[in-house]
């Protein structure tokens, strides 16, 4: 039986979309409908590469089309909360760049829509429904490595220097928390689900006020540990190791993985899952999962986790003084 289609629209027609709509033609039943972009000819360019039908340039264009099942929004991240509600009201299925949005009360907002609406809603972590941490999670779940005691991750890199970037523009929630260092913070949060009890964390906040690299320490009930870096202008090598009682898994470049390798004393595992297309195929085939099962969250990347990943890095921003500007449902509150 064919699977059903699944019509989506893409809102911010910039880099990140690019990746998606690349990886939209490799899910059964997924068909890119409409692209919205805050200007028509661009969203008309991005429409005509990739065959959608409608372009159109705002936001109310998208929720009152009655042929738009979900919707992909990338754009950046102050832009994430705005139309993601206004989707979720008119009742579409939303999925949401990371950070899903810029604090912990506009995630709680966005929560709150979905199950008013009983619209679907989910953070696009796509590398939590990665092969290679699929795999991870088993290992972990069926006891492998014993009882998971200390996650270390890292994701650094370093962007050209433009203060009106998206990376380093406080206006755009520039810094390498929000960028990088949330797949950091979802890598412990799979690890040790629920909120950390201690949150600690040093930045060096550059010239245009952002934090341009952290490291930030967790901790949870019974000593399980977390240590993590995030950089924005310094390469790292993108590691993650979770180290358990009885073994540990490594997964390089963690945020993109193809690999994690087990080990266990002189024992050792390696699994190798290549990306099927450029990995954003998996937390797509999710969506749709989800959607035929009618949820409204995805179990492996579920709200509760987004709202943990959120609050985190709200009290981070806390600790380091970090606000962006015009910012609402506070950090510092
Ligand atoms: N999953 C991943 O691997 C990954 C990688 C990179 C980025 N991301 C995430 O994807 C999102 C977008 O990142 P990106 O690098 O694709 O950004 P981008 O190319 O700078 O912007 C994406 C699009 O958003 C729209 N936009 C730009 N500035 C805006 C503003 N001030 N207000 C409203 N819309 C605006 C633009 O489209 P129009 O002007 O045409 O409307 C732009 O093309 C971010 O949340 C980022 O964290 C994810």
């Amino acid at each position: 039986m064919n699977p059903p289609t699944i019509r989506w629209a893409i809102i911010g027609p910039g880099s990140i979309a690019r990746t998606f709509a690349a990886a939209l033609p490799m899910v059964a039943g997924a068909e890119l409908v409409a692209v919205a972009s805050r200007d028509l000819a661009r969203a008309q360019a991005f429409a005509s590469k990739h065959q959608a039908r409608l372009a159109v340039d705002s936001i109310a264009a998208v929720a009152e089309a009655d042929d738009i099942d979900a919707v992909y929004v990338a754009t950046p991240h102050p832009h994430h909360c705005a139309p993601a509600l206004t989707c979720l009201a008119a009742g579409k299925a939303v999925l949401v760049e990371k950070p899903l949005a810029l604090n912990a009360a506009q995630v709680g907002s966005l929560i709150a829509a979905s199950h008013r609406h009983r619209a679907f809603l989910m953070e696009a972590m796509w590398t939590r429904f990665l092969p290679a941490w699929r795999t991870a999670a088993e290992w972990i779940h069926t006891g492998r490595i014993g009882e998971p005691r200390l996650v270390s991750a890292d994701f650094g890199f370093r962007c050209g220097w433009d203060p009106h970037s998206r990376l380093l523009d406080p206006a755009l929630a520039g810094g390498a928390l929000l960028d990088v260092g949330v797949y950091t913070l979802a890598a412990a949060n799979a690890v040790f689900p629920g909120p950390p009890l201690g949150v600690a964390g040093f930045a060096h906040l550059g010239a245009t006020g952002v934090d341009e690299q952290s490291v930030a320490v967790l901790s949870w009930p019974g000593g399980r540990l977390a240590r993590l870096a995030a950089a924005v202008r310094t390469a790292t090598a993108g590691d993650c190791r979770i180290d358990g009682t009885e073994g540990s898994i490594h997964l390089p470049q963690f945020w993109r993985a193809t690999r994690a390798t087990w080990t266990s004393g002189d024992k050792s595992e390696i699994f190798d899952g290549p990306h099927e297309s450029n990995g954003f195929e998996y937390q797509i085939r999710e969506v749709h999962r989800c959607l035929a099962d009618g949820l409204i969250e995805s179990p492996v990347m579920p709200h509760a986790d987004s709202l943990t990943i959120a609050g985190v890095m709200d009290a981070l921003r806390r600790q380091w003084g970090l606000r962006y500007p015009g910012e609402d449902g506070t950090a510092s509150s």
